[in-house]
């Protein structure tokens, strides 16, 4: 977000306390929670953690030894069986898990039990096929709740998961595979979106061929005979053949706390992703109680996250916090467009939704529809709504809560990240004050803090960069394979303190606004991408001798990509060029990563040590004015390059 945009939004003077309702019977509302957890971190958590089933408990809550962590040292604990056993032992066994929706309009409504059975029954599957303790397993499914299933699995018998969007490229899978060493690859023969098939199978066939760690390919029919997928001998099986013939009970595995539970894939600042390592315990409990208190889970809600699982807001906020609370969740499998744009508010209506979850990126679009929409629906049943993934702007907040929320609904700005496994700064509906577009104050028991250049904490009212000063049991643990990674990305910048790749600012109340990231990290749609990552794929295409990528402000996916390339000698830069540079992109990463705008220029802006100047990219993209270029290699570059951008 610019400067300037912050400073209004620090002066607007709006807030919303917390409704009476809220107030008196949220499952948070006593404000002395937040002292007693910053006074006493480790019993606060201990406190909390005595609310999940145990197998055994924990000698000792915390080791810490900058900037490693182990949380309920001694402890023994399995995840599926405290989302699904401790619930199945309860009335709740045929209370409603999931109520999912196909894009094309199919129903299935499966109990806690019925998950539960199908847990079981896959777990023992993947133990046919071998799998063990520890071994990875890699997912790549559309919205489906074999999804779901597959990953409590995977943690029932102490498999660890690593889940890849399904609309990632064969090559983005064949890489993620690789790197985790899977041995078993679950997939689709395809799914939904937007009306047509995406070819699941096809790309995972494409992947598996470079995946030599994969010896087994489960396969969900989801499709069916318009797939197209072909079924190889002997490598790949048909889901439902494997569960006719599994048994119904898996002995849950006891896992000790600090046992790997997933690896999810996340853009760094270099061209590779790197596995996030979460680890069984303190992911547990930090999304149990994210989920209980900032989402205010009862037991009759009915709560939707229109997050895709490929992504951390879905592990958290689908697949574990929700089912941690026992809690009745909504799950969609397409676009919302599709047949119309009142898709979602279709399903609130008919669901009776009580709280639901999204975007920014999603807001903005819905605002750009036109608020007929969600007017043509009921949508009385809403009480509470949530924000994640990026900063939302005041306009987009007020929108939401007029046109979604009626002026009845707080809204949950939450900020997290994939490392940080819940949010850490975010609101509580009985205890917080909103303000439009502030993410408010941390989590009870988190230490954050905005500081400066050398890692010095800024007083209340000015800006810097955004820091965590102790370590909290959902934290990463590490990057799979790449320790030194996880000690150099995180910890380094600020020795001692936990750096997020974040901007924030801190208003006079304590409270942080957050600015978009510091690094080469870009925010497109919510979704993290390096720019590096499509700087290499723009490379690799023959045609392309240098390219540079910056992400620029857009109206609706808050960033859209913007690449400036350089041709190799002799080929010529024409417009059907940048429409297959764009679609190389999209095949090499997904469709997520196509750039907005591609633009030739002959040479690429450098510092005399040869640096690409990305901050002078940004400018002529921005269309500013030119700053300070006497440190370019060639002055002459810059201008023949903004005068061209501006041609366009
Ligand atoms: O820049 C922040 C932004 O998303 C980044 C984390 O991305 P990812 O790991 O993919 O996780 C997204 C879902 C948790 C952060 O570094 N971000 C996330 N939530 C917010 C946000 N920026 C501002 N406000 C938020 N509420």
């Amino acid at each position: 977000m610019a400067d300037e945009a912050i400073e209004v939004l620090l002066e607007e003077g709006r807030t919303f306390p917390p409704p009476d309702a809220f107030r008196q019977s949220g499952n948070l509302n006593d404000a002395a929670v937040f002292e007693r957890a910053d006074k006493d971190p480790e019993g606060f958590w201990a406190e909390q953690a005595r609310e999940l089933d145990w197998f055994r408990t924990w000698d000792k809550v915390l080791e810490w030894d900058c900037p490693w962590a182990k949380w309920f040292i001694g402890g023994k604990i399995n995840v599926s069986y405290n989302c699904l056993d401790r619930h199945v032992k309860t009335a709740r066994r045929n209370k409603a898990a999931i109520i999912w929706e196909g894009e094309p309009g199919e129903e299935r409504v499966l109990t806690y039990r019925d998950v539960w059975r199908e847990v079981n029954k896959f777990a023992n599957a993947l133990k046919k096929l071998g799998v063990q303790k520890g071994d990875r397993v890699a997912l790549y499914l559309g919205m489906v709740p074999e999804l779901l299933i597959a990953m409590h699995a995977c943690n029932r018998i102490g498999a660890v998961h690593s889940v890849v969007f399904g609309g990632f490229s064969a090559e983005s899978l064949r890489d993620r595979i690789n790197d985790a060493s899977a041995k078993v690859l679950v997939t689709g023969d395809g799914g939904y979106r937007r009306g047509t098939v995406i070819p699941l199978k096809k790309n995972a066939d494409e992947a598996v061929e470079g995946s030599p760690s994969i010896e087994n390919v489960v396969v969900v029919q989801r499709v069916g005979s318009d797939s197209g997928a072909v079924m190889k001998e002997g490598r790949d099986h048909w889901w439902h053949e494997l569960m006719a013939g599994a048994p119904l009970w898996c002995e849950p595995e006891p896992m000790d706390s600090e046992d790997m539970l997933f690896s999810l894939y996340t853009s760094g600042t270099t061209g590779k992703p790197k596995g996030i390592v979460h680890t069984t315990a303190g992911y547990l409990l930090g999304v149990y109680l994210a989920n209980k208190w900032v989402f205010d889970m009862k037991e009759d809600d009915v709560f939707w996250c229109a997050a895709d699982i490929g992504w951390v807001t879905g592990h958290t906020h689908i697949v574990y916090g929700p089912m941690a609370n026992g809690a009745t969740q909504v799950m969609y499998e397409g676009s919302p467009d599709w047949p119309d744009k009142d898709r979602l508010w279709r399903m609130v209506e008919k669901y009776g939704v009580t709280i639901f979850h999204t975007a920014p990126t999603a807001i903005r679009t819905f605002m750009r529809w036109g608020t007929e929409f969600p007017a043509a629906h009921d949508l009385s049943s809403l009480r509470l709504l949530g924000s994640v993934g990026e900063p939302i702007n005041p306009e987009a907040w007020m929108w939401y809560h007029e046109h979604i929320g009626h002026g009845n609904c707080p809204i949950m700005d939450t900020w997290w990240q994939t490392e940080t496994g819940h949010p850490l700064i975010t609101p509580f509906p009985g205890v917080t004050t909103l303000k439009p577009a502030s993410a408010t104050r941390p989590f009870p028991g988190i230490e954050a803090d905005v500081v400066d250049e050398q890692g010095k904490s800024v007083p209340l009212g000015g800006g810097g960069y955004l820091v965590l000063k102790r370590p909290w049991p959902a934290m990463l643990r590490t990057v799979f394979n790449d320790p030194d990674r996880y000690v150099e990305t995180y910890w380094s910048r600020f020795p001692g303190m936990y750096f997020a790749g974040d901007g924030a600012k801190r208003d006079k109340d304590g409270y942080f606004w957050l600015l978009g990231r510091v690094d080469d990290v870009m925010n497109v749609s919510g979704h993290r991408l390096s720019t590096m990552e499509v700087e290499s794929a723009l490379v690799d295409h023959q045609a392309v001798a240098e390219a540079a990528v910056i992400g620029k402000q857009h109206e609706v996916k808050g960033q859209g990509i913007c690449a400036f390339v350089s041709l190799i000698a002799g080929v010529e830069n024409t417009p059907e060029l940048v429409e297959e540079l764009r679609a190389h992109v999209a095949r090499k990463i997904g469709a997520i990563a196509r750039p907005d705008e591609l633009y030739y220029a002959a040479e690429l802006p450098k510092t005399r040590s040869g640096k690409i100047m990305r901050r002078l990219l940004r400018d002529i993209a921005d269309g500013k004015a030119l700053g300070d270029t006497t440190t370019l290699a060639d002055p002459t570059v810059v201008a023949k390059l903004k005068e061209q951008y501006e041609d366009e």
